[in-house]
């Protein structure tokens, strides 16, 4: 994971630094005056850039593959605290753990010189203890009305899998949990043996090398799988509506995705707050960090063409989709399926 999706380099979170320069830069030749250009009578694909508008598009017939990007938000009802919401967010409740700065919990290189954080930190959220949200539900609902693409996901609590989203519709961006390798031979420890090993001893590792094992979850510093960048490759072209939901968008390569989409394909942002949205001088108000400095989300220009902002949680969000889509009362009740026991199938 990384600041810029070049060379399949590592995650990495934004340099606001680098951000303001870009803004810098970006406005150096506008003048005194000078009025924002508008895009010539752009094609509007949404009757109105809202859920309605979303739904309406769907019923029409327009949007037959469906991506979605999902976060950690999309799990906080399910009772999964995310990473960045300040005060409830992970990254705020790591003092005890005395880290140089949060994100090092998950950082490779910090994990081999002190696993113990993040092997504190995964046991309360290793899969097999969690219900799946709505959203969830409503990313499988897309798939059995033949309308998902894909889902493309950041989040490692394996919930996907629970709710019974058809696995190759998934693709985990940041890994998961499925398998685990030991950081120094990469020698393949059996899931199982490394979930009671965390829970027993607090660490894990290799009888061969005496390196630690680790889950294959994405760390800052490694490179995201493969099929992360195949499949984004094949099906972003394809996709004819793109839903984000619960993500903070500051975590790149996965952030840039949703630029990959089309001109005219309609993109929803389910979310507490407004993120990636397009810099420009009607996004004012908006903190640094949740603003995109190339392409990005453009409610708040007037030329805004295709872009839906629902403010508010995942589940209000998608019911309120699935509402206008006549599919309420299914939605609620896949909510209610009790959920298998867990096992990793993929
Ligand atoms: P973040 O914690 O960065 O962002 C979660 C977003 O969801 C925020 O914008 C919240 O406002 C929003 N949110 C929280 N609860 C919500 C709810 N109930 N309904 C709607 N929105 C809600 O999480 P991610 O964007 O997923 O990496 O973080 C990206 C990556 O950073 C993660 O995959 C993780 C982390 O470091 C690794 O674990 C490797
Ligand atoms: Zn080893």
């Amino acid at each position: 994971m990384s600041a810029e999706n070049k060379d399949k380099k590592p995650v990495e979170g934004k340099h606001e630094e680098d951000e303001v320069d870009k803004l810098t830069e970006a406005m150096k030749d506008v003048k005194l005056g000078d009025k924002e250009e508008k895009t010539e009578s752009a094609f509007k694909p949404l009757s109105s850039n809202d859920i309605e508008g979303v739904a309406k598009y769907i019923l029409d017939g327009h949007a037959k593959n469906i991506i979605v990007m999902t976060g950690a938000g999309i799990s906080v009802s399910a009772g999964i605290p995310d990473f960045r919401s300040p005060g409830t967010g992970l990254y705020d409740n790591l003092e005890k753990y005395n880290l140089p700065y949060a994100e090092a919990v998950f950082d490779i290189d910090y994990f081999r010189e002190n696993p113990k954080p993040f092997y504190e930190v995964v046991k309360g959220i290793y899969p097999g203890q969690f219900h799946p949200s709505k959203a969830h539900y409503f990313i499988r609902l897309l798939a059995e009305h033949g309308l998902l693409l894909r889902n493309f996901t950041q989040n490692i609590d394996t919930l996907e899998l629970i709710a019974k989203i058809p696995q190759d519709k998934v693709i985990y961006a940041h890994g998961g949990f499925s398998k685990a390798h030991c950081v120094g031979c990469h020698k393949e420890y059996p899931t199982d043996f490394v979930r009671e090993k965390v829970f027993s001893e607090g660490i894990v590792k290799c009888d061969k090398c005496n390196s630690c094992i680790k889950p294959d979850i994405v760390f800052f510093g490694e490179s995201l799988p493969d099929e992360y960048f195949s499949c984004s490759k094949k099906d972003f072209p394809k996709c004819d509506l793109l839903i984000v939901m619960g993500t903070s968008l500051q975590v790149r390569p996965f952030a840039t995705l949703i630029n990959a989409v089309g001109d005219s394909v309609p993109r929803l942002l389910i979310n507490m707050n407004a993120v990636g949205v397009k810099a420009s001088f009607k996004s004012e108000g908006i903190p640094l960090k949740d603003m995109m400095f190339s392409g990005g989300f453009a409610f708040y220009d007037p030329d805004n063409h295709r872009d839906a902002f629902f403010k508010g949680t995942c589940d209000d969000g998608v019911q309120k989709l699935a509402d206008a889509l006549g599919w309420g009362e299914e939605l609620k009740k896949a909510f209610e399926d009790p959920i298998p026991e867990f096992k990793f199938e993929h």
